[in-house]
């Protein structure tokens, strides 16, 4: 197995449930990652990829293995946070459109392992863009119009957190000055509304010849976020599914060691060389001016993105030549945007 490492992190090219085998017991201060959401996505052909599963039941009996590696290897009183949303049924895949329980399945494997169910918050996410992406008929207005029955709200984030029963031995302690009490009440607001959805690593370079997708890198103020709230600096810090090393250069950027296993390896080449050079702001994809935006502008902006979105989808499906044509036929987008929101 390859495997790199540097100044306070290590990170290992394989399947993480063999990883974390090798992993001494009760050695692991925290650990905050983002799973594949069941088969959502596959990012390789391997097998040991999670998101090659057939089901839910599938994945589930796979993760069920990590999770009882979390157990024996995070030490008593520690903290495990995972990033995940409900999914998404189709008519197709599922026989009906609907939702998939999934934070729940997820909750299910750590208490059947023996985790305390410790605390979750819901990340917000724009239904906007959402409906853009994704076109999904609960979301559209022109099926709110026709039978509202059938309309839903959008599919937030959550991080479920998990704790091994027993003392913690090495207190996380605060002051008023890195912690003041403002910014506690944000962070301990069940609903985090403030998370910078596009504030992300940058991805592109990982993206291999076959790929049909590309990697969904977790946002760098969620896992900013619990890094400060649930480790201290010099903790132990692991992420089984390391994908382009966003929890790993969080971790080393604030102090802490980190210890990351990503299967894929080209996201593994991405993240060592980001665990080597951790990113600075030109590393980031960050649309800082969106979020200096009120509000409503904030929702303007995203009807921009909308927009935008709804052109270059349908003119990809046009030919070349009539691309002029095709632009001045849809034009007014206005009323393209009637469907969305
Ligand atoms: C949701 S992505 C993680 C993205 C990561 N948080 C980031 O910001 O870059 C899930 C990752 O898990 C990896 N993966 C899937 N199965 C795995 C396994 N058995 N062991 C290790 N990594 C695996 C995938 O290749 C993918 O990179």
């Amino acid at each position: 197995m390859i495997s790199k490492n540097g100044n306070g992190w290590a990170m290992y090219n394989g399947d993480c449930v063999e990883v974390l085998r090798g992993l001494p017991d009760n050695s692991v201060d925290f650990s905050v990652y983002s799973p594949p959401f069941s088969s959502l996505y596959s990012y390789s052909n391997s097998l040991h990829d999670m998101g090659n599963s057939k089901n839910d039941e599938d994945f589930f009996k796979h993760y069920g293995f990590l999770v009882r590696e979390h157990m024996r290897t995070m030490k008593p009183g520690r903290l495990v946070a995972v990033h995940c949303m409900n999914l998404p049924t189709s008519k197709q895949n599922d026989g009906f459109i609907g939702l998939r329980d999934f934070r729940g399945g997820i909750i299910k494997e750590f208490q059947d392992a023996g985790f305390i169910y410790h605390a979750e918050v819901c990340v917000w996410k724009c239904p906007v863009v959402a409906v853009t992406r994704t076109k999904a008929l609960g979301l559209l207005h022109k099926q709110l119009k026709k039978d509202s029955a059938m309309s839903r709200t959008g599919i937030p984030d959550y991080v479920v957190v998990f704790r091994k029963p027993g003392d913690n031995e090495g207190r996380i302690t605060h002051t008023n000055e890195t912690f003041p009490v403002d910014e506690w009440q944000n962070v301990a607001s069940p609903v985090w509304m403030d998370i910078r959805q596009g504030r992300v690593l940058k991805y592109r370079d990982a993206k291999e010849d076959d790929d049909t997708r590309h990697i969904c890198p977790l946002q760098l103020d969620v896992i900013e976020r619990c890094m400060k709230l649930w480790s201290n600096p010099g903790d132990v810090v692991l992420s089984p599914f390391a994908g382009i090393g966003s929890e790993g250069a969080v971790a080393v950027t604030m102090g802490r060691r980190f210890v990351g296993v990503e299967l894929k390896k080209s996201y593994f080449d991405l993240a060592v060389s980001n665990l080597e050079n951790p990113p600075g702001a030109d590393d980031v994809i960050s649309d800082i001016s969106k979020y200096a935006l009120s509000e409503s502008e904030h929702w303007d902006y995203a009807k921009l993105c909308a927009e935008r979105d709804a052109l270059s989808g349908r003119i990809k499906t046009i030919d070349r030549k009539r691309e002029a044509e095709a632009k001045a036929a849809l034009a007014p987008v206005d009323d393209d945007l009637s469907d969305l929101i």
